[in-house]
């Protein structure tokens, strides 16, 4: 019998049942596991709080695979036991945002916070703007959110390179960024934060880009110098859409707030109200796999 361990009594009606066999127990991952819950062999992650400490995780003796629902791992990495398999959330939250990202770029090519502005004053003032039609975009990332944005603006006719790890048909390394910087009409970050992304996007890489260039980030604060940023956006050389900062959340009196030509969303991308349902989804998929020792999906660490 399988014991799995959701975080509140909503994920647990959510699930039903455990495929294969099983029993589910409820905890949210704060203050000690009850006996019930020490004996968690399947947890599934809080994803509206952080990780348990690390000696609270300890106390579930039993405990062979976490699954979050969430694409990022980083704070579970430290708290993680030795031994146990951990798998994200990929495509949980992709399209929810990579349409966020696909939003915040079109809202600043066709300038829609200047409307706004001009609507709260009551002004009808026309401006002409760029269109997607073979604008050259870069996307940082070739996985589940990259692929969704990539798609969403081909449908506009726009060049789209991605740019990841490892060079294939119509993907691009980072090695390549400075010859692609130059002509890049807008670059949109859709990496995962690692020690060789974070501050990818610094002073030379923006400096990089033409005038008038646009940087959209849904993926991690950390990836972009933050004062780099600032810089060029006060020189009006770039504008830019950030659903995540850095720091985050971002402060108030942080110098991003009133800098010009950014439009800032707080951290929203993947927590649309799809995002239990598409989880679940999952869990009971990789419950169906564990129960048959098939492969898990979107393993991160461990594996088996
Ligand atoms: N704003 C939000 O609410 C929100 C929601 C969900 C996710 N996110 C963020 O978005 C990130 C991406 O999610 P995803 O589901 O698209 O991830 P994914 O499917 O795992 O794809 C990650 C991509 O990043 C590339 N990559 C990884 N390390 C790299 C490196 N050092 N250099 C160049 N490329 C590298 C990979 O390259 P290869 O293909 O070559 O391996 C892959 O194409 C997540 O990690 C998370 O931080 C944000």
């Amino acid at each position: 019998v399988t014991i799995v361990c959701v975080p509140t009594a909503a994920e647990r009606d959510l699930l039903e049942d455990v495929p294969g066999g099983g029993r589910v127990v409820v905890w949210d991952g704060t203050g000690d596991p009850g006996a019930d819950v020490a004996e968690t062999e399947f947890l599934v992650g809080n994803y509206l709080g952080g990780p348990p400490s690390a000696e609270a995780l300890a106390r579930l003796g039993g405990l062979r695979v976490v699954q979050l629902l969430s694409a990022g791992v980083e704070p579970w990495l430290p708290v993680l036991p030795d031994g146990v398999v951990l798998c994200n959330g990929r495509g949980v939250h992709g399209g929810s945002t990579a349409e966020l990202a696909v939003a915040g770029l079109l809202s600043l090519l066709r300038h829609l916070p200047d409307f706004a502005a001009a609507q709260e004053r009551g002004e009808w003032s026309p401006r002409t703007a760029d269109d997607l039609d073979g604008l050259r975009v870069l996307v940082l990332g070739a996985g589940d959110i990259a692929r969704r944005i990539g798609a969403a603006l081909r449908v506009f006719d726009a060049e789209v390179t991605y740019v990841a790890r490892t060079a294939r048909e119509d993907v691009r390394t980072l090695a390549d960024l400075p010859h692609l910087l130059p002509s890049a009409r807008a670059v949109v970050i859709a990496l995962p934060l690692t020690e060789q992304t974070r501050g990818l996007v610094d002073a030379a890489f923006l400096a990089a880009l033409p005038d008038g260039a646009m940087l959209v980030n849904i993926a991690r604060g950390r990836i972009v110098h933050t004062d780099a940023l600032v810089a060029e956006l006060r020189r009006g050389r770039l504008s830019a859409f950030l659903d995540v900062t850095d720091p985050e959340p971002l402060p108030a009196g942080h110098p991003l707030w009133t800098a010009p030509n950014v439009l800032i969303t707080p951290h929203v991308g993947g927590g649309t109200t799809g995002w239990r349902r598409r989880g679940y989804r999952l869990v009971r998929e990789q419950l169906t796999r564990y129960a048959a020792g098939d492969q898990l999906l979107n393993v991160v660490e461990g594996g088996y």
